[in-house]
């Protein structure tokens, strides 16, 4: 066949600066959905960025596209394609040396030391891990420092909203870019050379877990995610890109997410305050991280300054849907202790906000006026498991089961809860018995799929992901999904979607 040559083609029209649209109003909207602020000096980046997404998604104007975001998800092609190129989602492997060496030397063997005797259980959570080279370096330092690592309960997870650097993240495969701080040993115990790659070892690659989450809009901690109760969160690099309005926002959402004595890490040039927390900032030598008021510190760490004590919550006007949702929410906010029992909307107000602590009180104030109820139960069940009080949670959804057989989240918590201390079959009879309550149980039929996951069996977990994709494809876009805020039905399938493509065999099973 005749080569056409390259030369003979027509030259591409250069490209015209975008123009046309309302700038700010972009700027806005990306703060809105993502936290990222787009600086002064990024504003002809900005520009360059929209007039090539018109090239790129074909639309005839700036105001085209721009229009078209405004409509679209922050996971959206359009969008992942503004913040990729406003963000740089740079990362490599051991980036950091001195919070390398505290994670090393300091924080895992306390850490290790405590759970040895009690559970066996890690939990680590990178937040906008990029292509997940952060957290397979937590995956080469447990390794390195757990010769019995299969006989602990690790879990490690990773989320980012790029949905395309998890695809990458999750076939684990880099360039010789990525190891630039890597010591030559690692490298050669945890890679394999493929082409001009490098393949992250099988059995590292299957303690992790990747997912989409968008760290501004969505709901955590969440049981319902299993994004709760870590040992560590990681979350470097990422609070660089937000405005202060965001970032307290996400450390209340990190706090919440920490277990008891769990430790928040930013980047190394990160020092923020979380005057809205009970965080305190520590420092072991030239390391800070965020351990909870009162809890002694891990390895060196000492106190940098006393953290004001939390405010009182402001009652920030919620989103519309989440306003029909939650019609008690503001009162249950701003009601004074009660002298009577609160009602069980009120219960239900402070669960749906998340505030965890008021509404334990509550549900054990009714409890102690008006008795027991299986939902109360289960209610309370939810609280302890968020906050990582397993045992407690379990025997509460016991107690549950045996005053009503057919409570369906008592099941499902029961499953939650044995699945994340490695009881796998006993939980997938807990989640089976969930879906026999209700079919139509869609969080059951999710972490049915999660669960599979976790035993590397890609067949099962997708056809549970497309049991939940189907119920969520059946409801209301616009309604709340699984009572959890900031979650609609719209967004839970955009997430599973994104997740069936991610596991797909052929995208998993490339590298290995
Ligand atoms: C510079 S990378 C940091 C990677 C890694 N944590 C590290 O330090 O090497 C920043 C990451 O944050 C992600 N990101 C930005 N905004 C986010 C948001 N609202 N929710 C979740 N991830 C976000 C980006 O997609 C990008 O992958």
């Amino acid at each position: 066949m005749k080569q056409v040559s390259k030369l003979s083609q027509p030259l591409p029209a250069p490209s015209l600066p975008a123009q046309g649209y309302d700038e700010n109003a972009l700027i806005r909207l990306l703060q809105t959905r993502t936290g990222i602020v787009v600086r002064d000096h990024q504003r002809e980046l900005l520009q360059t960025v929209v007039t090539e997404a018109c090239e790129k998604f074909d639309y005839p104007s700036a105001d085209d596209y721009v229009a078209v975001l405004n409509d679209a998800s922050a996971s959206g092609p359009e969008f992942q394609y503004l913040i990729e190129r406003i963000t740089v989602g740079e990362s490599y492997f051991f980036r950091d040396p001195e919070q390398i060496q505290f994670l090393k030397t300091q924080w895992l063997p306390s850490l290790i030391e405590r759970r040895r005797n009690g559970g066996r259980r890690l939990r680590i959570w990178s937040a906008g891990c990029s292509r997940g080279q952060e957290l397979y370096t937590m995956a080469m330092l447990l390794r390195e420092a757990l010769p019995d690592l299969a006989e602990w309960n690790v879990h490690l997870y990773g989320t980012d909203i790029n949905p395309q650097v998890l695809q990458d993240a999750n076939r684990g495969a880099y360039t010789e870019w990525s190891f630039r701080a890597t010591p030559d040993r690692l490298r050669e115990r945890f890679f394999t050379p493929r082409g001009r790659q490098w393949a992250i070892d099988t059995a590292l690659r299957r303690i992790t877990n990747f997912a989409p989450l968008n760290l501004i809009q969505d709901n955590y901690p969440s049981v319902l995610y299993d994004i709760h109760s870590f040992d560590l969160i990681l979350c470097r690099n990422v609070f660089i890109y937000f405005d202060q309005d965001a970032i307290q926002q996400v450390l209340q959402k990190f706090n919440r997410s920490l277990a008891p004595d769990g430790v928040l890490m930013l980047g190394a040039a990160e020092v923020v305050e979380a005057p809205s927390t009970e965080l305190e900032l520590r420092r072991a030598g030239p390391v800070f991280y965020f351990q909870r008021r009162g809890v002694p510190s891990t390895g060196d760490g000492v106190l940098v300054r006393k953290t004001p004590v939390p405010r009182p919550r402001q009652a920030t006007p919620a989103p519309a849907h989440e306003r029909r949702a939650q019609p008690d929410a503001a009162a249950a906010r701003s009601r004074p202790p009660a002298a009577t029992a609160p009602t069980t909307a009120t219960i239900d107000a402070l669960m749906h906000n998340q505030q965890w602590c008021e509404a334990m009180q509550a549900i054990d104030a009714h409890i102690s006026q008006h008795g027991s109820s299986a939902e109360l139960l289960a209610q309370k069940a939810n609280v302890k498991a968020n906050h990582g009080h397993l045992d407690e949670a379990l025997a509460l959804c016991d107690q549950c089961i045996e005053l009503d057989a057919l409570e369906k989240r008592a099941y499902f918590f029961r499953g939650m809860i044995l699945a994340e201390r490695g009881e796998f079959a006993a939980a997938e009879g807990a989640l089976r018995k969930a879906i026999y309550v209700d079919p139509k149980f869609l969080e059951a039929h999710y972490q049915l799929a999660a669960l599979a996951l976790r035993k590397g069996q890609m067949s099962h977990a997708l056809k549970n992901l497309r049991n939940a994709l189907e119920l969520a494809e059946a409801a209301d876009p616009d309604a709340i999904a699984c009572g959890a805020p900031g979650m609609t039905f719209g967004r839970l399938v955009q997430i599973l979607r994104q997740e069936i493509t991610m596991y797909r065999p052929d995208d998993r099973g490339a590298v290995a």
